[in-house]
């Protein structure tokens, strides 16, 4: 498929995408959406993706949804705006492929609410964060209202979502929205580092591990331990149970494969 308004890239088993429309501040719109499902479907089917890193052009993330796009919207084309977004993040979270979330500045709204569907979040210290809809006349439309509360507890998000204010990345951090913050001019690094190591890992158990822990949260601890058990047992019928414990029997370092 022919990208227009993101970036897809591939280096060995690490896949970027960059939303790239910075005159917006990478502002989502039906296209986006669109092409960003379009893109995650694709770097699924690539076995020799093991790990996506989704970041934005220029100063931001994303700066929310497209409020021009969204003005004109009536009732009925809003529900149909809000599905798409959620059948987006809900893709991300179904995918096999760990999604880290490059937050090289703000992340209002629906980006807030992208970067919550990852699986893990680096900022930039100079990163915004936030759920500013209420300033609109609006709720949250991508998840926000769900997805945040789960994450950094009722109250907290309440505050976020009721006051609409944006919260730095050191804030961020302190609330379990961001796994780390680094300074600017060691972004790109401390991203790359993260993306190689999680590559490094089996690809069947970095699906089975995403898997067992999104789908575990949202179901009783009972049927959630019984995923997990069904789970670890099918990890032994695969190559990478026997090489991982073989290499490590033997002092060396494992050879993971797909499988
Ligand atoms: N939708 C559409 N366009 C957006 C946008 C959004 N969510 N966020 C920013 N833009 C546009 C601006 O309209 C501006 O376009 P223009 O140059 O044609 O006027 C451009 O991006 C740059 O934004 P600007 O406001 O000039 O940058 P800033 O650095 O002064 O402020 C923000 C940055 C993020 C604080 C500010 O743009 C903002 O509040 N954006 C809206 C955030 C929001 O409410 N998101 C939730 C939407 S549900």
């Amino acid at each position: 498929m022919d990208y227009g308004n993101i970036l897809v890239n591939r280096e060995g088993p690490i896949a970027s995408i960059v939303i790239n429309r910075p005159d917006t501040l990478n502002a989502l719109n039906e296209k986006v959406l669109t092409e960003l499902f379009a893109a995650f479907n694709e770097l699924e089917s690539d076995r020799t993706v093991k790990v996506v890193v989704l970041t934005g052009a220029g100063k931001a993330f994303i700066a929310g949804a497209d409020i021009k796009h969204m003005s004109e919207l009536t009732p009925l084309q809003a529900r149909h705006f809000a599905q798409m977004g959620h059948s987006l993040l809900g893709r991300m979270e179904d995918s096999r492929l760990p999604i880290i979330a490059a937050v090289n500045g703000f992340a209002l709204g629906g980006g807030c609410e992208l970067m919550m569907a990852c699986d893990i979040v680096i900022a930039s210290s100079k990163a915004k964060i936030g759920q500013p809809e209420i300033n609109l006349g609006i709720s949250p439309g991508f998840g926000g209202t769900q997805r945040l509360p789960r994450l950094v507890g009722r109250m907290r998000a309440k505050e976020l979502l009721l006051t609409g204010d944006s919260i730095t990345a050191q804030q961020a951090y302190e609330l379990g929205l961001v796994n780390r913050v680094v300074e600017p001019e060691e972004f790109e690094d401390a991203v790359m580092e993260l993306a190689k190591r999680i590559a490094g890992k089996s690809a069947v158990q970095l699906d089975f591990i995403k898997r067992l822990v999104n789908r575990g949260a949202d179901i009783d601890l009972i049927s959630a331990n019984n995923l997990e058990i069904a789970t670890f047992s099918s990890s032994f019928s695969t190559h990478d149970q026997r090489e991982g414990m073989k290499a490590f029997i033997e002092k060396r370092a494992p050879l993971f494969r797909d499988e």
